[in-house]
């Protein structure tokens, strides 16, 4: 893993831009995306940039069961805010919440992958070490699933609702395997409250208990962090 020192998330996002100027300049084609507090300076520095995305493709990573794509909690809200509404891809894959049929949704995610390998996936990683909706315990060769939700994050998202039942119970993510199949990886992480998830994920044993740790059996992976998020690196 190649690590990367920043200040702050600011400078983070800068450099993150950067590794995303040069993907283009290779010719990169499809970019894997995520959503949450982390990618938004590098969202803000894409959005603020000339780059051109009109003829490439997004794959996001995850996405709520239950939510239309208008929902403003809906992932898919987010990218359109943060992203999409002013660098707008060819295409843009985010799976589909709203989809009858879990194991048809997941089947099409997968081959929507398979179509077109992804040549940089951009990461945060949770305080738990998870990736995309992967809490401890998923596989580390999973494919994308429909994921229930842990009872902490129905509670922490239950304020953006007005009833307690609207909040989603399940969500669909890519796995981990689907993950690693990207030519290379960036994942960010900013704040004290991500250094353990980092020590473990950078020091730790591949373990499917940090899932984030099977980063260590990638060959092109980046990491930027913060000095925060760094500080218990040795
Ligand atoms: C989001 C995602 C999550 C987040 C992680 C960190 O699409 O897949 O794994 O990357 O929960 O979230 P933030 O960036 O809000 O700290």
């Amino acid at each position: 893993m190649n690590i990367i020192t920043v200040k702050d998330a600011q400078e983070g996002g800068q450099k993150a831009f950067n590794i995303f100027k040069e993907a283009l300049a290779a010719d990169a084609k499809v970019f894997g995306l995520a959503t949450g507090s982390t990618p938004i300076t590098l969202y803000n520095a894409l959005t603020a940039s000339d780059l051109d995305f009109s003829q490439k493709i997004s794959i996001n990573l995850d996405e709520y069961v239950g939510l239309a794509p208008d929902n403003p909690q809906s992932y898919h809200y987010f990218m359109q805010q943060h992203l999409f509404n002013q660098k707008p891809f060819k295409t843009s894959y985010v799976p589909n919440g709203l989809a009858k049929d879990a194991d048809a949704e997941t089947q099409r995610y997968d081959d929507i992958i398979a179509a077109n390998p992804i040549d940089l996936q951009i990461l945060g990683i949770g305080r738990n070490g998870h990736i995309g909706f992967n809490e401890p315990g998923s596989p580390l060769n999973g494919k994308t699933h429909k994921v229930p939700l842990t009872q902490s994050t129905i509670d922490a998202n239950a304020r953006f609702f007005d009833n307690e039942e609207d909040v989603p119970r399940f969500a669909y993510s890519m796995g981990i395997g689907s993950i690693m199949t990207a030519k290379h990886i960036l994942l960010m992480a900013y704040g004290e409250n991500k250094a353990d998830a980092i020590q473990k994920m950078v020091e730790g044993p591949v373990t499917n208990h940090v899932p984030a740790s099977a980063l260590q059996n990638h060959n092109h992976v980046t990491v930027i962090v913060d000095e925060a998020a760094a500080s218990k690196l040795s």
